[in-house]
């Protein structure tokens, strides 16, 4: 009874409900969306598909919405659908289930988890007390769906009447790729190389020990939120400002592998039947 969940994360919100699912359900491999992912992914001897994503200005980050694009699964795969965001999901669903019945795929259940807000690019973080509320109320709600999920049950979807303002440009424009010139270091950078490590855009080198973006960001705040030393600063106010990262997800678990390298050539077949190299089951 194999399931296979791929999700983008920044700040481990994502990645929290994915792992957590994976436990829930059993036998469930985890595929992190990153560049480093092939254009084209086949997914074939799966019993379950997921995708579990953060709402991005009321759609879904752009890297995840390529990778959807790419996407192909075998037609009695059950698919589901899971965003996190900050209190308001907007198009997100809609955003996923467009590019996947263009593809012919049908998404059967859809779930959205109020998790603490990571865009501390424009604001600061919740309090504490605020952010554990809505990490404990998560991992409720989390295992009611992984219950539908188990039983492959449908949901009820409504298309958010955001969805025609929503675009892949629309993305682009309110989070351009070169947003990242906002981003500093500040004296306290020890050149660890950690805000590289984290990000899923594979946006950042290290240059005589200090990060340089270079202008293809997702704007996940990784870089910013997990800096050891709280080193990187957006602009001029966020050095007042806390960072946040999921408490129950660590750094380690956010680096990106070396071995995560699965572009082969650009195309990547992930069957559940052969074991992948690439995989980490849970
Ligand atoms: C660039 C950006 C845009 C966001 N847009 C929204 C949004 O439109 N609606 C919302 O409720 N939350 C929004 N958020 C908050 C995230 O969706 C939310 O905190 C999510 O759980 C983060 O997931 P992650 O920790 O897996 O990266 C945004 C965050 C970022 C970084």
């Amino acid at each position: 009874m194999k399931t296979l969940i791929y999700y983008f994360t920044g700040t481990g919100n994502s990645y929290s409900v994915a792992r957590q699912l994976a436990e829930e359900l059993g036998s469930t491999t985890l595929i992190r969306i990153t560049s480093k992912l092939p254009e084209e992914n086949t997914i074939t001897g799966y019993k379950r598909l997921g995708i579990v994503v953060p709402a991005y200005m009321g759609s879904i980050p752009e890297m995840a919405q390529h990778f959807l694009e790419g996407l192909r699964v075998d037609a009695k795969t059950y698919v589901f659908d899971v965003v996190t965001c900050a209190g308001n999901e907007g198009a997100s669903h809609d955003a996923v289930r467009k590019i996947l019945d263009q593809r012919g795929i049908t998404v059967s259940a859809g779930f959205t988890f109020n998790l603490p807000a990571n865009n501390q690019t424009l604001y600061t973080p919740a309090d504490e007390l605020k952010q554990a509320v809505l990490v404990r109320q998560t991992k409720v709600d989390v295992r009611e769906a992984a219950q539908v999920i188990r039983e492959e049950g449908t949901t009820k979807f409504t298309p958010s009447p955001m969805m025609k303002y929503v675009s892949k440009m629309a993305g682009r424009i309110m989070i351009p790729k070169d947003s990242d010139k906002n981003f500093s270091v500040t004296d306290n950078c020890v050149g660890c190389g950690i805000c590289a490590e984290v990000c899923p855009a594979g946006n950042i080198v290290i240059k005589d020990g200090k990060p340089e973006w270079q202008h293809h960001c997702e704007r996940c705040t990784a870089c910013m939120q997990l800096c050891p030393k709280r080193a990187i600063e957006f602009g001029s106010r966020t050095k007042n400002w806390g960072r946040y990262h999921h408490p129950d997800v660590s750094v380690n678990d956010l680096i990106i592998p070396d071995k995560d390298s699965f572009v082969v050539n650009s195309v990547n077949k992930i069957s559940g039947e052969d074991k992948n190299e690439h995989e980490r089951n849970v």
